[in-house]
C-alpha cells in the first residue's frame, strides 16, 4: 500500500465526509472552498443532502441475499456500479492527476466519468486514461466554433455520450470564492494576489506539486477559432456570454449524433421538452447547490420528473450523494443511475488517484451492504416499495 493510499485507508476514512478534514489540511483554503461551498447562503446545498433523511427504509427481513448485483446499463452501456463520476470543473487545481485521475479510477471500478469543460488536461488524455465510457460535458464558453471543435474531437477520440448542462446560464455568486480571492489568485496582479497568498504558502506540499505541474492550467479543450486556448481567466464572463438554450441543440444535434445528456434538470415541463429535443437521459440536478439557491434538493425533484418522463427516457440524478444508503433511495425514487460530484473530489483533493479509488470503493461496500439489510439482491429490483416517502411528497 502507497503511503497516499494508507492516508485514506480505514481509520483514517471510513465514509466521505472523512475526506474534508484531509482535504482541508492539504489544499489551500480557497481551493477547499470552491470544491465545499455553494450558492449564496448555501440553502440548496445543505438541502441536497438533509433531504435524504426525510426518506426511509422499508426492508424485506430474514431474506437469503446470494450475490448482490450493483450492474446498471445506462446510454447503451454496462456499468459495474449505479453511479458515475460527475463533471467537476478545475479538478486540476485540487490535485495535478485531477480529471485524468478521475476518469481512470472510474475505469477501474467498471463506470464512468462525466469530463467538464473546464478541465486542465485534454480530453485525448482523459480518453487515454481510462478503460471506461467516458463522457463530455458541454458549455458553450468560447462560442460555438469553440464547442464545435470539442465536440469534433471527443467524437474522434471516441468518447460515448455529450452531457449538456443547462443550469448555467450564468455563474451562481459562490460567496466563499469571493472572500477567499479565487479571481484575484486565479486572474490578479502580483499586487492584487498578495492578500491571498498567506493560504496558499500554508499548503506547501499542494504548492509543489501545482509548480510541477506547470501552475495554472489553462483550458485545452477549449480552442477559440483564431484565438486559441482560452486561459482559465474569468470564467464566470465566458459563461455569461455563451448561455445554452434549447435553439442550440438543434446545431449541437448535427455536430454529435451519439446520446445527449441534459444536465440541470428540475421540473416535469423541462423534462418533457428534453424528450421533445430527441434526448436520450436527462440528469435531475440543482448542480450541487452551486448555481441557484433556494432550488428544491435534487432528491425532492426527482419524483416529478420521474412522473413526467414515464420512462422514455433515462433519468439520472445529482446532488448531495455521500452515502451507498443515499444511492440506493434515489434508484428507489426511480432514477435509472446518480451522478456523484463532490464524494468523489473531495477524495481526489485528499490523496489524488489514490482518494478517486477510495471515495469509489467506499460507495461500492455501502451499495452492497445496504442491499443485503434491505432484502433486495439487484439493484435492478429497488422501487418505491423499499421506502417511506413523506405524505407532504404524495402529489
Ligand atoms: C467543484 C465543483 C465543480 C463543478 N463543475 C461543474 C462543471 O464544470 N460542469 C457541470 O455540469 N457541473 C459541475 N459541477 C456540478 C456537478 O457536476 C454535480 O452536479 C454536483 O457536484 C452534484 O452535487 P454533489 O457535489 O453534492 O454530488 C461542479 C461541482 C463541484 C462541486
Amino acid at each position: 500500500m502507497t503511503k497516499l493510499q494508507r492516508s485514506v485507508a480505514s481509520p483514517n476514512v471510513v465514509c466521505i465526509e472523512d475526506f474534508r478534514p484531509i482535504a482541508r489540511q492539504r489544499i489551500p483554503k480557497s481551493v477547499f472552498d470552491y470544491l465545499d461551498g455553494g450558492a449564496e447562503g448555501e440553502i440548496t446545498l445543505r438541502e441536497n443532502c438533509r433531504i435524504f433523511n426525510d426518506v426511509t427504509f422499508r426492508p424485506r427481513h430474514a431474506v437469503a441475499v446470494g450475490k448482490v448485483n450493483l450492474g446498471v446499463r445506462v446510454l447503451g452501456l454496462d456499468l459495474a456500479l449505479p453511479f458515475l463520476l460527475a463533471p467537476v470543473g478545475y479538478s486540476r487545481l485540487m490535485h495535478p492527476g485531477g480529471e485524468v485521475s478521475a476518469a481512470r479510477a472510474a475505469g477501474r471500478a467498471g463506470t464512468g466519468y462525466i469530463l467538464s469543460t473546464i478541465s486542465g488536461h485534454k480530453l485525448e488524455d482523459v480518453r487515454a486514461g481510462s478503460t471506461g465510457p467516458v463522457f463530455y460535458q458541454l458549455y458553450l464558453m468560447g462560442g460555438r466554433g469553440a464547442a464545435e471543435g470539442a465536440i469534433d474531437r471527443a467524437r474522434t477520440a471516441g468518447f460515448n455520450a455529450l452531457v449538456v448542462t443547462i443550469d448555467t446560464p450564468v455563474s451562481g455568486i459562490r460567496e466563499r470564492d469571493y472572500r477567499n480571492g479565487m479571481k484575484e489568485l486565479i486572474s490578479g496582479t502580483l499586487l492584487q494576489k498578495i492578500p491571498f497568498l498567506p493560504q496558499v504558502l500554508s499548503r506547501p506540499g499542494w504548492l509543489f506539486d501545482y509548480l510541477r505541474d506547470g501552475g495554472l492550467p489553462g483550458l485545452p479543450n477549449v480552442i477559440i477559432p483564431g484565438k486559441g486556448e482560452m486561459p482559465l481567466v474569468d470564467i464566470n464572463a465566458a459563461l455569461a456570454e455563451s448561455t445554452p438554450t434549447w435553439a442550440d441543440l438543434k446545431w449541437i444535434r448535427e455536430h454529435w449524433k451519439g446520446p445527449i445528456v441534459i444536465k440541470g434538470v428540475l421540473t416535469a415541463d423541462d423534462a418533457r421538452r428534453a424528450i421533445d429535443e430527441g434526448v436520450v437521459a436527462i440528469s435531475v440536478s440543482n448542480h450541487g447547490g452551486r448555481q441557484l439557491d433556494g432550488l428544491p434538493a435534487s432528491l425532492r425533484a426527482l419524483p416529478e420528473v420521474v412522473e413526467a418522463v414515464q420512462g422514455r427516457i433515462e433519468v439520472f440524478m445529482d446532488g448531495g450523494i455521500r452515502r451507498g444508503t443515499d444511492i440506493v433511495k434515489a434508484l428507489c425514487l426511480g432514477a435509472n443511475a446518480v451522478l456523484c460530484g463532490r464524494a468523489y473530489a473531495y477524495g481526489l483533493a485528499a490523496a489524488g488517484e489514490a482518494g478517486v479509488d477510495r471515495a469509489i470503493e467506499i460507495l461500492r461496500t455501502d451499495l452492497e451492504r445496504t442491499l443485503r439489510l434491505l432484502g433486495c439482491d439487484s439493484v435492478a429490483n429497488l422501487d418505491r416499495s423499499y421506502v417511506n416517502v413523506p405524505k407532504s411528497w404524495e402529489a
